[in-house]
């Protein structure tokens, strides 16, 4: 057992007591960011006259020392300390004697603890942030490609009109566009360094808590130090943005799942990405799309059970907020995770043109524009809408799409019908001309693509 508060205590801690209090298994994934925290804060002390550049000159030494010695192998991080920052000042004592004990002057672990989460999750939302651009990255490579790939769209998972796959997959570019939106959101607001707040009440040290803020690149220092020690906001809106994130994944692959099954085949996935079974041959299994689907629930627990921990907690630190770590830690890693696999998978996957197109022909997709066409004729809407029923009931009768009626059975439902209806019901026709911006037209999809472009280059 090695912790940093024996003074007033006779006793010995219970081991069981002891390892339930322990943090070390868990906050030793952000060691970086605690040396470096460590490193701003006796800069900011030597500035001050607090330590004298000597042995600013020695802890920064021994600091970088102990970070190369755990990053090459050479130091590892053991469960007998009871957390990563009692680790890295036991070490840092080892190291240079004496002048380790004056490391943790004018600071408490409540404000170091709240100062190495806030570093870790800025790293992390940068790597989250590349993820789901690489993620575009493959969107748009695959809405460049189907422009004129013709396929339904649904409402409540009956075919419903026309579209493209580039523009079904424009709307899931608009969501993760939006997930990088709300990531640099969180980014901005958290950006506030907390240390120098001490244990709740700041210290009676003259430390320049706006010098080490710029020094780790916050935007300044907080305001408030109980706040700064307790806020766990950041936490509940980054789990908050990844829930979305892994709500739009599953979205997706819940489509991915449907496409690919026997009865839609509208995708073939690629066999590096897809599993078999161990009893039946013939299977080929869309299990990374089945694990984004379920692991959501997990990232959801996760903001769950954050909202329900700071929900009855006073001012200001409570050791209840040690609980942010670990669940926080395995959201963001799944989500990681997550959007790598799926960039992988939607990569690789095959679109089959020719039978989303044969499927778009088919559940009367294109009912609603012979509505319109009569429309453009000068017929009200209502009644076109019903003529059109009509005719889809005869197809229905026929067993046959609109396009497959005679002129006479059109001219029978209203004399406006001619020939040029056949053109003006076609699928190229349905789509192409949707020319509004948002719809599936081929040139408004391709000024669309082309800001995508711009966006992704910025
Ligand atoms: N391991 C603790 C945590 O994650 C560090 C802060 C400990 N502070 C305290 N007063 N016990 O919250």
């Amino acid at each position: 057992m090695a912790q940093l508060w024996g003074g007033r205590f006779t006793k010995e801690t219970d081991q069981l007591v002891y390892n339930f209090n322990a943090s070390i298994s868990f906050d030793q994934k952000f060691y970086k960011q605690d040396i470096a925290g460590s490193i701003a804060h006796v800069t900011m002390l030597a500035k001050q006259n607090i330590l004298s550049e000597a042995e600013k000159e020695d802890i920064i030494k021994g600091l970088n020392e102990i970070l190369e010695e755990v990053e090459n192998g050479a130091l590892e991080i053991t469960q007998e300390y009871e957390d990563i920052h009692s680790f890295v000042e036991a070490n840092l004592i080892k190291k240079i004697g004496e002048t380790g004990k004056k490391l943790h002057t004018g600071r408490s672990r409540n404000d170091q603890v709240a100062l190495d989460m806030k570093l870790y999750v800025r790293d992390e939302i940068q790597e989250l942030d590349q993820l789901l651009k690489e993620l575009l990255q493959a969107l748009l490579t695959i809405m460049k490609e189907h422009i004129q790939t013709f396929m339904p769209g649904f409402t409540h998972l009956q075919k419903a009109q026309p579209t493209t796959l580039s523009h079904h997959v424009g709307a899931y570019f608009e969501m993760f566009k939006r997930d990088r939106l709300r990531l640099s959101d969180i980014y901005k607001r958290m950006n506030l360094c907390p240390l120098g707040s001490g244990a709740l009440a700041g210290t009676t040290y003259p430390l320049d808590r706006e010098y080490t803020a710029s020094l780790l690149e916050f935007d300044g220092a907080t305001r408030n130090s109980m706040d700064s020690v307790s806020d766990r906001d950041y936490l509940i809106e980054l789990l908050s943005a990844l829930s979305t994130i892994m709500m739009h994944l599953s979205r997706f692959s819940e489509e991915i799942i449907i496409w690919n099954t026997n009865e839609y085949r509208f995708v073939e996935l690629d066999d590096a990405y897809s599993t078999g079974s161990s009893i039946m041959p013939q299977k080929k299994n869309p299990d990374i799309a089945e694990l984004v689907r379920g692991k959501t629930g997990r990232v959801y627990g996760a903001l769950m059970s954050m909202l329900t921990t700071m929900k009855g907690i006073p001012l200001a630190y409570n050791k209840d907020m040690q609980e942010d770590k670990e669940l926080t830690f395995d959201a963001i890693d799944t989500v990681k995770g997550c959007l790598a696999l799926f960039t992988g998978m939607i990569k690789t996957t095959t679109f089959r043109k020719e039978i989303m197109e044969e499927s778009a022909k088919g559940g009367f997709t294109n009912a609603t524009d012979v509505a319109d066409y009569l429309v453009n004729k000068g017929v009200a809407f209502r009644d076109a809408h019903s003529i059109s029923g009509r005719l889809v009931l005869l197809c229905i009768e026929k067993n046959c799409a609109l396009d497959d009626l005679q002129l006479e059975d059109f001219k029978n439902e209203h004399e406006l019908f001619e020939k040029d209806i056949y053109d003006a019901i076609s699928l190229t026709t349905c789509v192409n001309k949707r020319e509004t911006i948002g719809a599936p037209g081929k040139s408004v999809m391709e000024q669309v693509i082309s800001e995508y472009k711009k966006y992704l280059e910025e």
